[in-house]
């Protein structure tokens, strides 16, 4: 069976992040928000838990607990920051304020080079955040390292059961937060780490194989690479029983329906069915301006031609998606900008109430481990490594009505820009990048002759998951053979601007 460790969230913003670190160590984990009943997701199979840090303080009312019977189980329990403050507050000891909040770069001492702590004599440094800390640990708990702002930074029970961290091992300004990660998981709990893409994959491809019998799957390929993984997978499990449906919208990027259907149709032998919709998309848009019409009526037209599609197929038993990870995990706190902000992103999606069970094979993946196990099925790096594109496509870059001639003036000056971003060794330092299309026209001299166009702005912006982001420093050199090229090359642009506001409180998209 699988081996697990279970992360208890309490509310941290780094609690996805230390899934992370677990799953690069080959150990497979699952987060799950403090307020579920442990019954719900404790199996057997559970080697080791994480208590997530959190924003709250045991004294507060209401503050974030678990049942105290899960620190009795047969596995070691690591909390870290509040987890620590609430085993400490649980089973008996003093947690209390600390004097200034202890914030920052911090240099712990080890007291106890043993356990987490294995090969770490002497002094580290590492990432504290927190108002309250140990006074004095619960009884049968022994400091293990101090810091000037934490006496006890750090615990252990007489058993080497139950530990306890102040700081946080899983962000990267602790830099040996990977190996006190390590001991604890491999030291400590003594998991074998053999969770690879590889293991997955074929784990993915029984349950997939079992859950759809001999039934039949059908799934919506966009060109993206959560929904060409999904395929693939559910492909790799029950081959020509999966029916993948491309809807060419008329708006994706220059070039990209062809490749969608040389690679997946061609090339990946998956039965491929496209559907040539660029006259239906157009119509939606005519004569609309406003961003969220557009994002609407292509939701719509999309729903629509999809399931006319599914129709004429047969009878598909299954949709299979690209759901993942970071979509599933319930979040302690619900409310938030990341919440809202997604919630207008979901257009394009297929609705819930459709008739069909769903298949989510990456539904337990982070993004990273979508990629790699993309690359291990198959799919082309640059299909699996290209920048994200929103669902309502070029349309929310045509600023304005969507026609099909501005459309395809954005697509080549697009086209242009990500090439020379590719020459010059940029694409992969950006995000996102892209051109918007602007419902301005501008003076410009062509010749002897005065011009009056179309102006267009470049976009390229850093970022970890894009829900803050940063203009990117492109090279002058670079903004300038883009410019050149996309005024010279596309018909209707005469002049180009570059972008430089951040998120936020700018948003990424111009609509
Ligand atoms: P914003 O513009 O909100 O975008 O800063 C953040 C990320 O989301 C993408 N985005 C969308 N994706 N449907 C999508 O599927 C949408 O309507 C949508 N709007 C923005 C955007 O490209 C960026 O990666």
């Amino acid at each position: 069976m699988r081996e697990q460790l279970l992360i208890i969230d309490f509310g941290s913003q780094y609690t996805q992040l230390i899934a992370r670190r677990v799953r690069e160590l080959g150990v497979y984990c699952e987060i799950h928000p403090c307020t579920r009943p442990w019954s719900e997701y404790l199996t057997p199979e559970c080697r080791g838990m994480i208590l997530s840090g959190g924003p709250s303080s045991v004294h507060d009312e209401g503050a974030p607990t678990i049942d105290a019977g899960l620190l009795g189980k047969k596995f070691p329990v690591l909390g870290i920051c509040y987890g620590m403050q609430l085993m400490t507050h649980l089973l008996g000891g003093r947690v209390g304020p600390v004097h200034e909040r202890e914030y920052g770069r911090a240099e712990l001492v080890v007291d106890e080079a043993a356990g987490i702590f294995k090969n770490m004599p002497g002094s580290e440094t590492v990432w504290m955040s927190h108002a309250d800390s140990i006074e004095a640990p619960p009884p049968g708990f022994r400091p293990l390292a101090h810091s000037n702002g934490s006496p006890v930074a750090a615990m252990a029970s007489d058993d080497n059961q139950l530990w306890g961290i102040q700081f946080h091992p899983e962000v990267a300004h602790t830099p040996r937060g990977k190996e006190i990660l390590e001991n604890f998981v491999f030291g400590v709990c003594g998991f074998r780490g053999d969770w690879t893409m590889h293991s997955f994959i074929g784990e993915a491809v029984e349950r997939i194989a079992e859950t759809v019998g001999g039934g039949h799957v059908i799934c919506g390929l966009s060109g993206g690479v959560d929904s060409s993984v999904a395929a693939m997978l559910i492909h790799r499990a029950i081959g020509d029983r999966l029916t993948c449906v491309f809807v060419d919208t008329g708006l994706l990027r220059k070039g990209e329906a062809a490749e969608v259907i040389e690679t997946f149709g061609s090339r990946l032998g998956v039965n491929l069915e496209s559907v040539d919709a660029r006259a239906e998309f157009m119509g939606a848009l005519t004569g609309v301006t406003d961003p969220e019409v557009k994002r609407k009526r292509i939701g719509e037209t999309f729903i629509r031609i999809f399931e006319k599609k599914s129709k004429s197929l047969g009878t598909f038993e299954f949709l299979g998606q690209g759901t993942l990870y970071p979509d599933v995990i319930e979040s302690v706190s619900l409310k938030g900008p990341s919440a809202t902000i997604k919630s207008h992103h979901n257009v394009g999606g297929l609705p819930e109430d459709m008739d069909f069970k769903l298949i989510e094979p990456l539904r337990e993946l982070f993004k990273d481990e979508v990629r790699a196990a993309g690359e291990e099925l198959g799919i082309p790096h640059d299909m699996l490594w290209r920048h994200p594109f929103p669902g309502p496509g070029l349309a929310v870059r045509i600023l304005g009505e969507v026609t099909e001639s501005r459309a395809d003036t954005l697509r080549e000056a697009d086209a242009i820009f990500i090439e020379i971003l590719r020459q010059m060794d940029w694409y992969d330092k950006v995000w996102q990048a892209f051109a918007v299309l602007l419902p301005v026209n501008t003076v410009g001299v062509m010749g002897d002759s005065r011009t009056y166009e179309n102006a267009l702005a470049l976009r390229a912006v850093t970022s970890q998951d894009g829900m803050t982001a940063d203009w990117a420093r492109l090279p002058h050199d670079l903004l300038d053979a883009a410019a050149g090229r996309i005024i010279s090359e596309v018909r209707g642009v005469n002049r180009v601007v570059y972008d430089v506001s951040s998120k936020p409180p700018g948003t990424i998209e111009w609509e």
